[in-house]
């Protein structure tokens, strides 16, 4: 096989590892050999559509407290590895996320890494390669949308596997599932100001929404609804003016939405948003957001604490998609348990921040050793 980087004409005889070489093996070891080498996670399955250049992945990052879950993302990468690596990272995500909502799921996630998103026929034929990918894990691998996938791409995929959440309404399942994930935020955002600001009341509250995809959109309205004074930024200049006029906020510009002053930061698009560089730039005094992997590093839950920001760890706030199609798929739970579950994530936000006040650690800290113990006991 052609190595993925390096010429393969790479002068040497042994490996940047050490290892002497193969014939015909390059001395660069492959971004992908490395990337797999250095995980804990379980299982990674590839898929390569030639026609398209478009790599899919899906990670298994753990099925110890059952069937590994995680949404199906759509993206466009600088490079196929970083495809990869997103997967991976989002899949441990999810293993936390299951553990911290005690779902017995375990955790995944798949990565169609496209070279640009794809529309009409060719996207359902790419999601069909990927829905083969997909059953070539058999009960082990469980999908729903996520970043740029929708209940239609679902129902797609449901075509040749049999594990996929949030399928159509009119086709059985649950529907998009930004609905359930953004009244969790708003549980947390709630719980959260209770403990920052002494009262869970938002009126009059500060809030940026930055990325108003279908769960920042829903999230937006919601906070509008409770009196809350919303900024929201979009990398599409056009979905935020759109929003932003329906609920008579601001709309801000996405290069300086993070300097923006105001009470509570909500992340709702994509990842490592919070790092060394941009956290010194935060004016907020809470991070509550749905988008997954937030932090760029676990030390960047540190940072927050000393910036005096209170920070809602992603997977413990964001888990309302889950629990919502779950819940309303396998459970047969009605609107009414729904919302109570919801409303526990502002509960189990609370307990985490008393925990990590009593262990004077930071919240990420004491979220990961909450749902560590959870995946140790299974
Ligand atoms: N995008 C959702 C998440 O990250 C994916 C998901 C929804 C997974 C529902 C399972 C069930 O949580």
């Amino acid at each position: 096989m052609r190595p993925i980087s390096g010429p393969d004409d790479w002068p040497g005889e042994t490996r940047a590892d050490g290892r002497a070489l193969k014939p015909g093996e390059s001395s660069v070891p492959s971004v992908f050999e490395d990337l797999i080498r250095a995980w804990d996670g379980d299982e990674v399955a590839i898929h390569y559509d030639h026609p398209s250049d478009t790599w899919m992945f899906v990670c298994i990052h753990s099925t110890k407290r059952g069937p590994a879950d995680g949404g199906t993302r759509m993206g466009v990468y600088e490079t196929p590895a970083d495809g990869l690596a997103d997967a991976m990272r989002l899949a441990e995500g999810m293993t936390l996320k299951m553990a911290a909502a005690d779902i017995p799921f375990g955790g995944a996630k798949g990565v169609i890494a496209a070279s640009a998103l794809p529309e009409g026929d060719e996207r359902r034929r790419l999601l069909l390669g990927y829905a083969d990918l997909a059953a070539s894990l058999g009960d082990n691998f469980h999908t729903a949308p996520d970043m740029n996938t929708t209940a239609a791409d679902m129902d797609v995929i449901a075509e040749r596997h049999r594990h996929v959440f949030c399928r159509s309404v009119d086709r059985g399942g649950s529907g998009d599932p930004g609905r359930f994930t953004a009244r969790g935020v708003f549980h947390g955002i709630r719980a959260s100001a209770a403990r920052v600001f002494g009262s869970a009341d938002l009126a009059g509250t500060r809030v940026l929404v930055q990325g108003v995809g279908s769960v920042g959109a829903r999230l937006a309205d919601h906070l509008a609804e409770a009196g809350a004074t919303v900024f929201v930024a979009d990398a599409d200049a056009e979905r935020a003016l759109s929003i932003a006029q329906r609920i008579g906020a601001d709309v801000v510009s996405p290069e300086t939405a993070l300097e923006l002053e105001c009470d509570i930061y909500a992340p709702c698009a994509v990842g490592a948003t919070l790092n060394a560089q941009s956290i010194p730039r935060l004016r907020c005094r809470i991070v509550a957001g749905s988008a997954n992997n937030q932090l760029a590093d676990p030390e960047d839950a540190d940072r927050l604490d000393r910036a005096g920001i209170l920070y809602a760890p992603d997977y413990v706030i964001n888990a309302g998609g889950v629990i919502g199609s779950w819940g309303t798929e396998s459970l047969a739970w009605d609107a009414d348990t729904i919302e109570a579950r919801l409303a526990g994530i502002g509960e189990s936000l609370t307990e985490i921040y008393e925990r990590a006040e009593a262990e004077g650690s930071s919240t990420g800290a004491a979220a990961e050793r909450l749902a560590r113990a959870r995946l140790d006991a299974a």
